[in-house]
């Protein structure tokens, strides 16, 4: 299979629980000189990061994908995690002095969170560029640092090299005129239905005006599936049957994967959006963003037992 190019970031979550309720030890009319500790002996430390997770989603369907990020100098696990799945990290880039991008989650027993997220070496995406890089058939512009973003998209654009847009947490970055031009930049877009609506009112673009600008335009609706609007046709795509519903969390990023495995297999829409549906039901029986596992062969049987027919 050719090389998929994942632009995004590569990131550390740190997630610890507090086995109390934050509201006992939050008074309300103290608020105003906040000075809290919070005792969390469960934590775990968690590979994540938009570009690490599609990764390793592609490569699990047998994909040859391209992480491209800049890290920091706290990188080596992941590097190590990486070497072993047999990832390539040639357009990994390392950022003297700096740390890789990290969230650090507190939960406690109500299922309230309290995120610090230090974007570090993800401030400097822009440093790596899509024209050093040999023989990607696809790329994907995810959440990243603001300038890589821009100039990502605007290297797969130069160099022909068709990619999807996927802007997910990194809404908040851009203005109605940049994310026109993303769009007019990309051969794909791929949103949750909050970042559908949002979108639309930055560019002030109907989803069918978006549609129209591109030859994918995904919409994702959680536990209710997605649609494909590709060529005048919305394709309904249903969500897959997990066999747990145990950590939402990267399901997007795992859908994902499945769009660009589709894409590169030359399936049609509603095959492709099958694909990238039971990658998301496959990951969020599982807690974090890597933890699923199986092999290509075992992903067609899971495929033809959900679907009733056999992939590709
Ligand atoms: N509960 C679920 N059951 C089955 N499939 C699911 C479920 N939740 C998500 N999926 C699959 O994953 C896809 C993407 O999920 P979703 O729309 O929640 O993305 P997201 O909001 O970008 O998620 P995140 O950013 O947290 O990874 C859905 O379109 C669906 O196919
Ligand atoms: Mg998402």
């Amino acid at each position: 299979m050719p090389a998929a190019l994942i632009c995004g970031s590569m990131a550390y979550d740190t997630i610890m629980v507090f086995e109390d309720r934050f509201r006992n030890h939050i008074l309300p009319d103290k608020v105003h000189m906040l000075n809290v500790s919070f005792l969390v002996p469960q934590m775990r430390r968690e590979f994540g990061g938009c570009a690490g997770n599609i990764a390793y989603n592609l490569k699990l369907l047998g994909g040859e994908p391209i992480p491209m990020a800049t890290v920091g100098q706290d990188f080596a696990p992941y590097r190590e995690w990486f070497d072993e799945l047999g990832i390539r990290l040639d357009q990994v880039r390392e950022v003297p002095g700096t740390f890789t991008a990290q969230a650090f989650i507190t939960t406690d027993q109500d299922n309230n969170q309290i995120t610090a997220f230090h974007p570090g070496a993800m401030q400097q995406s822009q440093l790596n560029r899509v024209a050093d890089v040999a023989g990607a058939a696809i790329g994907i512009v995810a959440p990243d640092g603001r300038d890589g973003m821009l100039q990502h998209a605007a290297g797969f654009a130069a160099r022909g090299i068709p990619f999807i847009f996927d802007p997910g947490q990194a809404m908040p970055l851009f203005s109605g005129e940049e994310f026109r031009a993303f769009i007019e930049q990309a051969d794909y877009v791929a949103v949750n239905s909050y970042e559908a609506s949002l979108l639309s009112e930055r560019t002030g673009w109907s989803e069918a005006e978006i549609a129209g600008k591109v030859k994918a335009y995904v919409v994702t609706h959680g536990a209710e599936g997605s649609v494909i609007h590709a060529e005048g046709t919305a394709h309904a795509i249903p969500a897959a049957k997990p066999r747990d519903v145990v950590d939402p969390t990267g399901c997007g990023d795992a859908y994902r994967a499945g769009l660009i495995f589709g894409i590169l297999r030359g399936f049609d829409w509603p095959m492709i959006g099958r694909v990238a549906s039971l990658m998301g039901a496959l990951k969020i029986a599982h807690p974090g963003t890597q933890h699923q596992r199986f092999t290509l062969d075992e992903f067609r049987d899971e495929y033809e037992m959900q679907f009733g027919h056999a992939l590709g």
